[in-house]
């Protein structure tokens, strides 16, 4: 079955919310105004159940099929956007200056609310649905808190599945992959004390921009020598803070930067490898090497049976050729991560078309994706919870 004729007839109506949210972007956990558009247009929907305040702001939506009891499956959206000043100039673009959709979660929470009003009007299934709209993605994770705010076992959600749009990929297409499908992320500063002095007199000093310098080079061997070749980790590098004139030596210098993951174990090496490095280097150079490593996201494990089950949805939507059953992993964190690792499940990646990258200033969600996500939604939960 391709596209539901009733997701193309509200394409324009669900058209209208996203530009509506894009005009007005949140951050983080700060979804006030998107919550509550969210909260009202559930309720209007006829949701069984409607509650906020999970997870801090977000909110879950129950919808009760009409076949009887059944499972209770959960379709997640995700509702923050990002600190970047929009420069699309489309008409609807973003009226808070600073603040953008840059990632597409307007077009994700919008598909979902399409998918919600759909599902409570038809209840064509048995069981529930829970429209799960999470705050704070692009790092407060927003994910974790509603589970740890006891979201699955409250409304005894068996399965949870997610989607987020990808640029390049054809309007139309899905990706996707079982196993790890995004990064598990990793933060860090490093500060590095030495001895300052002057440029001219550098043996009376302990030159903290030679020892980051060299520290920045090994960094690189964690990928290049320390882990197996076949293994996936990006160590970057993406700050470096030192000194203030040309004759002076600063005292101290600072870079911060990230870690990317596929495997636990690989994580862990890279933090006691990054960590090995900075002792070594210390003592090396009688400088005093501080780490402050934040491990953050996990990974995002593609459950198998899910993943199968939601490729062939996506293929039953888009037809079989559409669907990318095997794609690389993204290196990219995700915090559906949690909501993975508290029940099975999937994500899946849906075609944003020839749009500018995610987190660029010229990016815009394509409203030609919306009853392509919503026929997803909707058949997935109808199949999942078939009587
Ligand atoms: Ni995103």
């Amino acid at each position: 079955m391709p596209i539901l004729n009733r997701a193309a007839e509200m394409q324009e109506e669900v058209a209208g919310w996203r530009r509506h949210l894009h005009q007005t972007p949140e951050l983080n956990f700060d979804v006030f105004k998107t919550a509550a558009f969210v909260t009202d247009k559930l309720k209007a929907f006829g949701c069984d159940e409607v509650v906020t305040g999970l997870g801090k702001t977000g909110v879950v939506g129950i919808i009760r099929g009409r076949k009887g009891d059944g499972a209770t499956i959960g379709l997640r959206a995700d509702m923050d956007a990002l600190p970047i000043e929009e420069i699309t100039g489309k008409p609807w673009a973003s009226t808070v200056s600073g603040k953008m959709h840059a990632c597409g979660h307007d077009g994700h929470t919008a598909m979902l609310l399409g998918a919600a009003k759909y599902l409570a009007e038809t209840r064509n299934f048995a069981g529930a649905v829970a429209v799960i709209f999470q705050p704070a993605e692009e790092g407060g994770g927003g994910g974790n808190e509603m589970v740890k705010d006891g979201m699955m076992e409250r409304f005894g959600i068996s399965r949870v599945f997610g989607m987020h749009n990808m640029p390049g990929l054809p309007v139309g297409q899905f990706a996707i992959k079982p196993g790890p499908i995004m990064a598990a992320t990793a933060e860090f500063t490093i500060t590095v004390k030495g001895r300052g002095g002057h440029a001219a007199m550098p043996h009376g000093t302990i030159d903290p921009i030679v020892i980051t310098s060299q520290l920045v080079g090994a960094l690189q061997t964690i990928a290049s020598r320390s882990t197996d070749p076949v293994e996936a980790v990006v160590v970057s590098v993406t700050k470096f803070h030192a000194g203030d004139a040309y004759n002076v030596i600063p005292e101290s210098a600072e870079i911060c930067g990230t870690v990317r993951t596929l495997k636990k174990e690989v994580a862990k090496k890279s933090e006691e490898r990054i960590r090995a490095l900075c002792a070594g280097l210390a003592t090396a150079f009688g400088a005093s090497i501080e780490v402050d490593y934040d491990a953050n996201y996990p990974v995002t494990f593609n459950h198998p049976e899910e993943t199968i089950f939601a490729s062939d949805i996506a293929a039953d939507v888009a037809g079989d050729a559409q669907v990318h059953r095997a794609i690389q992993p993204v290196m990219g964190g995700e915090d559906f991560s949690y909501m993975l690792e508290a029940r099975p499940g999937a994500f899946i990646f849906i075609g944003n078309g020839d749009s500018a990258g995610l987190h660029h200033p010229a990016y815009d969600f394509n409203d030609e994706v919306i009853p392509h996500g919503m026929s997803y939604w909707v058949r997935l939960a109808e199949t999942a919870l078939a009587a």
